[in-house]
């Protein structure tokens, strides 16, 4: 059975059961603890934590998923895949256990005749949560099966929870008995025979913490009880089509064929090639969905991911012989299998191979100059007689070229070294740690929505007047502090208030919160920020300036609540500028380039999109030039609502992330079809009311992505003023018309740089100039001419070359030794220089520099003739040069 028709069977199973289809969301989910969307589940994660009202009770859907974690065993098991697509039924809050069993158990063992999967009861196996009665009475009940072949395991198995902290519950797996050819009978854990290709998850709690798979606190009871499964198609597609494991079924083996083709090697005939087959097939797909979403190959988080899928698979290639650039013959295979079901591979397909293409390419060069490094990296730890590469050079071999570690492990190897890989994983878990607590501190935590579901519940969405009015008279609904209701703010308290209606936009689509006042009677808060929780209420976080404020004196009188309108003006002028500047920047660059983020406030904002080269200064200015151009042509800026599939007809654009019910969109418009967007921003009326738009930089934020930044309205002007007062301060002190600023100031680096090249020249020659006179102060030591001298302000490399002109200058007959000692900036650096009669009456450079080391706190060494050292102590320099006499005296 293709994996084609599996869909279909899964999806009219579940639809002739009242189950509404439900399109797969994108690979990018905006939901801060998660890379990429690991589950059927995520995008309906609102509706089963309550936060959102979902538009049917019962769904089905077969979703795009990736997991990266497990990229190492890709290839090495029937069943790591970083993409799969996820078949899962839903119900929120209607059936539950029973009917989740019931639906599941029909549609695997029906015949396939009959348009089920047609597996045999006798091979199947349901699994449990240890203690989970009611399922194993359940399952015994809708299959019939002795109690035997229902097994039942502990939290690890059977408790299912999405890593981080929101909903959760006990589930069943079903397992498929595969045979004792893959592994003993009855042991459960060998996962090639009893492979698990469904989980039924009783979705019934909420985690507030996830520290492991079987270490979380359960914080709560979700509102409903709900359904969440997930079938693996790739497995029962490989079952089902009699194949080996998911690399073999009908959507990913061309890829390997074509591999086969392109490098003469045969699949099946080696393990350590198959992998490799293995993990170009599974890579090729998965970065190309990636792509497909969005992801940009970069160095941080998704790019990341992306990167290393994509060099992986190259990589690959070449360990199988195959040297050419691989994507162009490999990813196309993949398009005409995946783009039966993603169409969009077909329409996108210019942008998505270009960007793998390129990354590539940036790869093959990547190779040539990491070579080059390695090869330093190499010689250096063979130089000093080491066998092993630090993990820190392996780390940076990976950090600066993007060198996997697999690759420097194989070309150590075949240096003859090993390499210190629990160096490098150390290095490596710290980076990884850095990431993850950078984007902790971005994103916030979790935050426990009980108190605000309960005010919701009680009163109904807040009346959002944000769009036609600057202040209300409004009811306080409840006050809060840190998420928890209060029944006083007292002064100078910060805390939070909602309230029945409200003109204050709360922070979204990149959009800052509103600023400012909420009176009442006796007292005044200050709103230092609005966000919404929970779809529907407005929460404002408030300092109160004066009074208190009691919930049972406020709510019998109305409170006025006022947006500060200088403020809105900002934000106005601030977001529509923000589509200007997006517009442009397609209008410059092409469709091509598109919005990845955004943030704006009033006087500012920045936008951040994906593109992996940097912008010229003339697209800098271009993009600059065709806002401000947008701006004088007054176009009218408006907005209505209308469904996403209008929107979509429209060419709004549409950002990643987002996620749209059913209900109307707002789309926002600038000059008609020039700029259309998905937006729930304020926005002026008219682009003139923008004032100005002054981009002030580009830069990479990483991962593939640049940020334009920009400053509106009064705040361009001010930034623009800054610039002119600095000009205006060069051309005082220069004395000269603006216009000459830039050839002045050139002539004067240059002028600079003269000088101080002439006066390194000089010094160097006076340093020099030193050295016949030093010559001639050698004293004799015990038939040795040794001159022993220390110099101040002299650094090392001043030091070496005195210490070997003043050798230079030595009769070469007679036995010398020069130890030249100098100190510069707190740091002392010693040079010895002997010649070959010295050395031959077995004194030795090398051991003059480790007579001074002691004195002046540090070490050094060399050879025979020339050795150097440096140290910190530099008051203890006179003795030291003492004991090298004593030294020569001694030998
Ligand atoms: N959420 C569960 C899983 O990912 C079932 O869909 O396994």
């Amino acid at each position: 059975m293709d994996t084609a028709e599996i869909r279909r069977r899964f999806v009219a199973h579940f639809e002739s059961a009242g189950h509404t289809p439900v399109p797969s969301a994108s690979l990018l989910l905006d939901d801060p603890n998660l890379l990429f969307v690991n589950a059927g589940m995520v995008p309906f994660k609102p509706y089963f934590l309550g936060q959102e009202t979902p538009p049917y009770d019962r769904a089905v859907s077969i979703q795009k998923c990736a997991r990266t974690p497990d990229i190492e065993d890709v290839g090495k098991t029937t069943r790591h895949g970083t993409f799969f697509e996820m078949c899962g039924n839903f119900s929120f809050g209607d059936y539950f256990k029973e009917q989740a069993i019931e639906l599941a158990w029909e549609l695997i063992t029906k015949a396939q005749s009959d348009g089920g999967f047609g597996f045999a009861e006798s091979v199947l196996y349901p699994s449990v949560l240890d203690g989970d009665d009611e399922a194993v009475g359940l399952w015994r009940k809708v299959t019939g099966l002795p109690d035997e072949r229902i097994i039942r395991l502990g939290p690890k198995e059977n408790y299912w929870s999405m890593g981080v902290p929101g909903p959760g519950g006990p589930c069943s797996e079903i397992l498929i008995d595969r045979g004792p050819a893959y592994g003993p009978d009855g042991d459960f854990s060998a996962e090639d025979r009893y492979l698990e290709f469904w989980n039924l998850v009783f979705m019934q709690d909420e985690l507030s913490a996830v520290r492991s798979k079987e270490d979380f606190d359960i914080s709560g009871s979700l509102p409903r009880k709900n359904i969440d499964t997930g079938m693996g198609l790739e497995r029962v597609a490989f079952m089902t089509q009699g194949v080996e494991n998911m690399y073999e079924i009908d959507v990913m083996f061309p890829v390997i064929e074509r591999a086969m083709e392109l490098t003469g090697r045969t699949y099946g005939a080696d393990h350590v090639d198959d992998v490799r087959f293995r993990v170009v097939a599974d890579h090729v797909r998965s970065s190309m969905m990636l792509i497909g979403d969005g992801v940009t190959p970069g160095n941080e988080a998704r790019g990341y991911v992306l990167r290393r899928l994509l060099r992986r698979a190259v990589r690959s290639m070449r360990l199988l012989g195959y040297e050419d650039p691989a994507l162009p013959e490999l990813m196309p295979i993949s398009r005409d299998k995946m783009g039966e079901t993603y169409a969009d591979l077909h329409t996108d397909w210019d942008r998505i191979s270009r960007v793998a293409y390129a990354e590539e390419e940036t790869f093959r060069k990547t190779l040539q100059a990491g070579t080059t490094m390695f090869d330093l990296a190499a010689s250096k730890v063979k130089q000093s007689g080491g066998a092993s590469i630090a993990g820190a050079e392996a780390f940076q071999l990976h950090d600066t070229f993007g060198f996997p570690i697999d690759l420097t492990l194989e070309m150590a190897a075949e240096a003859g070294l090993s390499v210190d890989e629990d160096g490098f994983r150390g290095l490596m878990a710290e980076q990884r740690e850095r990431a993850k607590a950078d984007a902790r501190s971005k994103r916030g935590q979790h935050a426990d929505t009980g108190a605000y579901r309960t005010v919701l519940d009680e009163h109904g969405p807040t009346e959002w007047l944000a769009y036609e009015t600057l202040e209300t008279e409004s009811r306080p609904l409840a006050l809060l502090r840190e998420g928890v209701p209060v029944t006083v703010l007292g002064p100078g308290e910060v805390g939070e208030i909602i309230l029945d209606r409200t003109p204050f936009y709360a922070e979204s689509g990149g959009q800052a919160a509103d600023a400012g006042i909420i009176e009442f009677d006796g007292g005044r808060l200050e709103v230092v920020d609005v966000q919404r929780p929970i779809k529907g209420l407005v929460v404002h976080q408030v300092r109160v300036v004066d009074g208190e404020l009691a919930t049972s004196s406020a709510s019998s009188s109305l409170l006025h609540a006022q947006v500060d309108p200088e403020w809105r003006t900002g934000a106005r002028q601030a977001h529509s500028g923000t589509h200007v500047v997006h517009a442009a920047l397609r209008q410059v660059l092409g469709p091509t380039a598109l919005q990845s983020g955004s943030y704006n406030r009033p006087g500012y904002l920045r936008l951040d999109f994906g593109w992996t080269t940097g912008l010229t200064p003339e697209q800098v200015r271009d993009i600059e030039r065709v806002s401000n151009e947008a701006l004088r042509a007054d176009l009218p800026v408006g907005w209505q609502y209308m469904t996403l599939e209008q929107a979509k007809e429209w060419g709004a654009v549409a950002l990643f992330g987002e996620t749209y019910d059913n209900t109307k969109v707002r789309v926002v418009e600038i000059g008609g079809p020039w700029s259309r967007e998905l937006c729930g921003g304020t926005h002026v009326d008219h682009s003139s009311q923008i004032g100005t738009v002054v981009v002030t930089g580009e830069a990479s934020v990483g991962s593939g992505n640049r940020r334009i930044e920009a400053f509106t309205g009064v705040e361009g002007f001010a930034y623009l003023a800054r610039e002119r007062d600095v000009v205006g301060q060069l051309t005082s002190l220069l004395k000269i018309q603006p216009q000459d600023l830039v050839p002045r100031v050139g002539d004067l680096v240059d002028r600079l740089r003269a000088a101080e090249k002439e006066i390194e020249r000089i010094r160097l020659q006076q340093l020099l100039s030193g050295g016949a006179e030093l010559a001639a102060s050698a004293v004799d030591v015990g038939g040795v001419r040794v001159v022993a001298h220390r110099v101040d302000g002299a650094g090392g490399g001043d030091v070496r070359t005195l210490a070997l002109d003043v050798r230079g200058r030595l009769p070469g007959d007679q036995p010398a030794a020069v130890v030249v000692i100098g100190a510069a900036d707190g740091k002392v650096s010693v040079v010895a220089a002997l010649n070959d009669a010295a050395q031959s009456r077995g004194l030795s450079a090398n051991d003059l520099v480790r007579t001074v080391g002691p004195f002046v706190g540090g070490k050094g060494g060399g050879k025979a003739d020339v050795a150097q050292g440096g140290g910190t102590d530099t008051s203890r320099i006179d003795e030291a040069l003492a004991a090298v006499l004593a030294s020569v005296q001694g030998a």
